[in-house]
Parts: structure tokens; C-alpha cells; sequence
């Protein structure tokens, strides 16, 4: 059985006070969670304080990004190394956002995800189709790539670690949350991939968190499905009362 994962992505959003209020809100809230793993990725800067606030409670702290090099002349960049001494158990690479507004490819982030795994970092895997390719009926083409390009050369072994989210980049921030049809059928195909690309085990153990306008109100139906195993959250992660009523839908 895979156990649910939710994942708060703030994006650039929360400075360290902000940050390590909304922590303590959820965990005052956090009593009657469900059995489920609770991620929060901040920004770079409010990791150590969420970090801080976070110690030795259910909430596990993740970033949002990594360089693939361990140090050097890389303007503005941090590396795993670096977010590992900040506490990170985890780390969001290749969401749509990198992708479309900073050029990330998935050559990128195939050398992030091997960095991540030697590290010791646990990489939340983005992928997903924009609007014209889902038109276009290029959704599994391009998810396929995504994943082909994206995982090249990381073990069976290494696979252990990876977890991946689907999200439809029609469906980010626009409140156009995916039918449980149209999620579930991308979240089957990734499985699908998974087992013909490193076997049975690892289509069995991997989670694919669905991602898009995740809210209280429809997180249950979606991680009702078998093939969606967790959540990757941006808006609704940015406020306690939300958050924490998706990690109870996951009951
Ligand atoms: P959203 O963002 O929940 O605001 O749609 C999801 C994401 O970008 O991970």
C-alpha cells in the first residue's frame, strides 16, 4: 500500500514569520491528522526558520528547486547540499512554472533528479501538458517524454526515492481542477510507464500525487482514486484551514 502524500508548494510566497506562523497554525490543527506524510516546500529564505518550527513534528520540509552542481560560480543558485543542511528531507524539480517561465528542459531536470538521488534529497518529479497539447491529444506523448527524458539513467534502485506528480498545466492556479476521469487516466498511464520502464515493484511503489487546484472540497473524490496517492498543493498550502482540510480528506 502507498501511503498519501501532501505537498504544500508556496511558490514565492511567505517570508520566515509568515512561514513559521502558518506552520504553527497547522500544527495546532495537526491532532486528528490521518496517517499521511505532510510536506511543506518554502521558499529558498524561509526554509531554516519553517525548518525551526517544524523539528520534530508530522511536517517534513522540502524546496521548491536545486542546482545540479554541488558548488561553483553559479549566480543565485543553491545547491542539495546546501538544502540538506537546512533541514530538506525533499525537493519539488522540473514544476511547470521552472519550465515555462525559466527554460527549465527536461535534460535539466534529469541531472537535478540524479544529483537529488546521490544527495539524498527526495525529488517530487513535475509533469504535465499545457492546454494546446491536451487539445492537440498529446497529453500521454508528452507526459511519456517528460518521463523518459526526465528519469534517463536513474536506477531501478534510485526509483525507490522518486515520487511523481502529475499537473495539467491548464489546471495551476486557475481553479480548473482535472476530472477524476481525466486525472486518473494520466495517473494509470503513468503507472503503466513506470511498470514497463522498471518493473512491477516500482509501478507499485511510486507515488503520483495529482496536482492543479487542489481544495478541501475536491481532494477528497481525487485521492479516492487508486492511482493518485497524494497531492502536490500550491494556493490552498498558503492557508492552515485549507491545508489541513485537504490532508483530512485523505482519511
Ligand atoms: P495550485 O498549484 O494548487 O495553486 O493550482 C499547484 C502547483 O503548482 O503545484
Amino acid at each position: 500500500m502507498r501511503r498519501i502524500l501532501i505537498a504544500g508548494n508556496w511558490k514565492m510566497n511567505l517570508d520566515p514569520a509568515e512561514g513559521t506562523s502558518l506552520v504553527e497554525d497547522l500544527l495546532d490543527a495537526a491532532g486528528g491528522w490521518p496517517d499521511v506524510d505532510v510536506v511543506v516546500c518554502p521558499p529558498f529564505v524561509t526554509l531554516p526558520a519553517v525548518a525551526e518550527a517544524v523539528a520534530g513534528s508530522p511536517i517534513e520540509l522540502g524546496a521548491q528547486n536545486m542546482h545540479h552542481e554541488d558548488a561553483g560560480a553559479y549566480t543565485a543558485e543553491v545547491s542539495a547540499g546546501m538544502l540538506l543542511t537546512v533541514g530538506c528531507k525533499w525537493v519539488i524539480l522540473g514544476h511547470s512554472e521552472r519550465r515555462q517561465l525559466f527554460g527549465e528542459t527536461d535534460t535539466g531536470v534529469n541531472r537535478k533528479v540524479k544529483k537529488a538521488l546521490h544527495a539524498g534529497l527526495l525529488p517530487i518529479v513535475c509533469v504535465g501538458e499545457t492546454l494546446d497539447e491536451r487539445e492537440a491529444s498529446r497529453t500521454v506523448e508528452v507526459v511519456k517524454k517528460q518521463l523518459r527524458d526526465g528519469l534517463a539513467g536513474v536506477t531501478v534502485e534510485e526509483m525507490n526515492e522518486v515520487t511523481i506528480a502529475y499537473e495539467p498545466v491548464w489546471a495551476i492556479g486557475t481553479g480548473k481542477v482535472a476530472t477524476i476521469e481525466q486525472a486518473g487516466e494520466v495517473h494509470e498511464f503513468i503507472r503503466s510507464w513506470l511498470n514497463e520502464t522498471f518493473g512491477h515493484h516500482i509501478a507499485e511503489r511510486v507515488r503520483i500525487l495529482y496536482g492543479g487546484s487542489v481544495k478541501p472540497d475536491n481532494a477528497a473524490a481525487l485521492l479516492a482514486h487508486p492511482d493518485i496517492d497524494g497531492a502536490l498543493v500550491g494556493g490552498a498550502s498558503l492557508k492552515a484551514d485549507l491545508f489541513d482540510g485537504i490532508i483530512r480528506a485523505a482519511e
